[in-house]
């Protein structure tokens, strides 16, 4: 089949690299793509979130399946717009996306489905929303009720940090439209899991669990960013977690959605932090996670193509995945001052060689090609993802592969997949 994918970030070019392997993909279209998923997929020029665009060119390459990667295009209604052309889409509908586009809409559905997260409120107003904010007490969590590219999150000890939170969303307008209502929220304390499953709207097909890096520092110091890294599996998630999340988050939201109207089909991603009263949502997306799936590709069997193909066709049931025993380590290379401000255009060294580790990927996110060099493009450059048989091993390679690649300002965290391997040592000890 031919198949296009949508998006031009990290994850986009995991999944390119599992469907550029699958056999049932004659030819792999990439728009806009980026360098890397250029060696392995014709990259097309568009712009991914104008729906009329996105159908023009999926009926002249005459697409037989199209991967939705980032949430804009899926917010923006580029989902609906394909199957109303007759195509078949991996991507939920604009409706059914509103779970990652409207926080306020996500807390609704999971109160009415019953699925456990953490108290909130939506204000439109600094005044209540401080009032809210002080019944709840420190550490106090406000974040902007619409897409903010991971950064309308504040999560702070500090009231005024927090009330200025407020107002910069409320009254300065920080983040547009997307802030002008926000959420207060309850705290929630414990580690943090992602659990992505691929769904057609009635069946759910869970993926293993990852976990995701959101701060910008080594020891979850400094902003929150769009992720610094991750590794899968979880040691901390057993396998019976997994299922009881599957099954009373995942499970349910989907059974909801499809209630409402609005089934939901492509990957549905549950973010949650595994507390002392169980595990809670911290929040739901509408997509694979960035740079979760950078962690998860390179250890799924499956064939990916055939998986989003079951997805989009409502052919879901009966579907096993098969991942490989290996666990894998992925880090994120950021632009130094990342999430704040950082040059770009910087040239970027050792690629090829950093390729070379074995069980390495270097999976780019924020590259472009200028004058034939690749040089910085973004906040978040590249991940380089390794396979191991520990995570020891796993990190190492990562590291080590990390390691040869140089950019003026390179930042990495140093601690991907530390809390792992130690757990690895501990049950070994033990
Ligand atoms: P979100 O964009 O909702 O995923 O939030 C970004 C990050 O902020 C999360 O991954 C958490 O690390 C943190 N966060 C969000 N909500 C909460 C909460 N209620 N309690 C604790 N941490 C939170
Ligand atoms: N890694 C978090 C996200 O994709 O939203």
């Amino acid at each position: 089949m031919k198949v296009l994918l949508l998006g031009s970030g990290g994850r986009e070019s995991a999944l390119g690299s599992a469907l550029s392997a699958s056999e049932s993909v004659d030819e792999l279209f990439a728009a806009p793509g980026n360098p890397g998923l250029a060696q392995i997929a014709e990259p097309l020029e568009l712009d991914a979130e104008d729906p009329d665009a996105v159908v023009n060119l999926a009926g002249k390459i005459d697409a037989d399946l199209v991967v939705i990667g980032p949430e804009a295009p899926l917010v923006a209604g580029v989902g609906d717009a394909l199957r109303g052309a007759g195509r078949r889409v991996f991507g939920p509908s604009k409706a059914a996306a509103r779970i990652e586009g409207s926080k306020a809409h996500a807390k609704r559905l999971m109160e009415e489905a019953g699925i456990h997260t953490a108290a909130a409120r939506t204000f439109d107003a600094v005044e209540p929303a401080t009032a809210y904010m002080d019944e709840l007490g420190p550490p106090y969590v406000i974040k902007a009720d619409g897409l903010a590219a991971g950064k309308g999150v504040v999560v702070t000890e500090d009231r005024d940090r927090a009330i200025r939170a407020l107002k910069e969303s409320l009254v300065e307008g920080r983040f547009g439209q997307a802030g002008s209502r926000v959420l207060v929220e309850e705290f929630l304390d414990g580690p943090e899991l992602s659990l992505i499953a691929f769904t057609d709207g009635v069946t759910v097909v869970p993926c293993e669990p990852a976990q995701d890096y959101k701060r910008a520092y080594d020891g979850e110091a400094g902003p929150n960013t769009g992720g610094m890294g991750s590794y899968s599996p979880v040691p901390a998630c057993s396998e019976d977690l997994a299922h009881e999340i599957s099954h009373r988050v995942i499970e349910p939201m989907v059974k909801h959605t499809a209630a409402r109207g609005e089934p939901f089909v492509g990957a549905i991603y549950a973010g949650l932090a595994l507390t002392s009263k169980g595990p809670k949502v911290i929040e739901f997306n509408a997509r694979f996670g960035d740079p979760e799936t950078q962690a998860l590709i390179p250890r799924l069997e499956s064939d990916l193509a055939e998986v989003c193909f079951a997805c989009a066709t409502g052919e879901l049931s009966g579907t096993r995945l098969s991942w490989s025993d290996e666990v894998c380590v992925s880090v994120v290379l950021a632009s130094g001052g990342y999430p704040g401000h950082y040059r770009t255009g910087l040239p970027i060294e050792g690629l090829e060689r950093a390729a070379k580790h074995p069980g390495v990927d270097v999976f780019h996110a924020g590259t472009e090609v200028q004058n034939g060099v690749t040089v910085t493009a973004g906040g978040r450059v590249l991940a380089v993802s390794a396979l191991g048989r520990t995570f020891k091993d796993a990190r190492a390679r990562a590291y080590a592969a990390a390691g040869d690649i140089h950019f003026d300002g390179k930042h990495i965290r140093s601690d991907i997949a530390l809390r792992a391997e130690r757990a690895e040592e501990t049950k070994e000890e033990a």
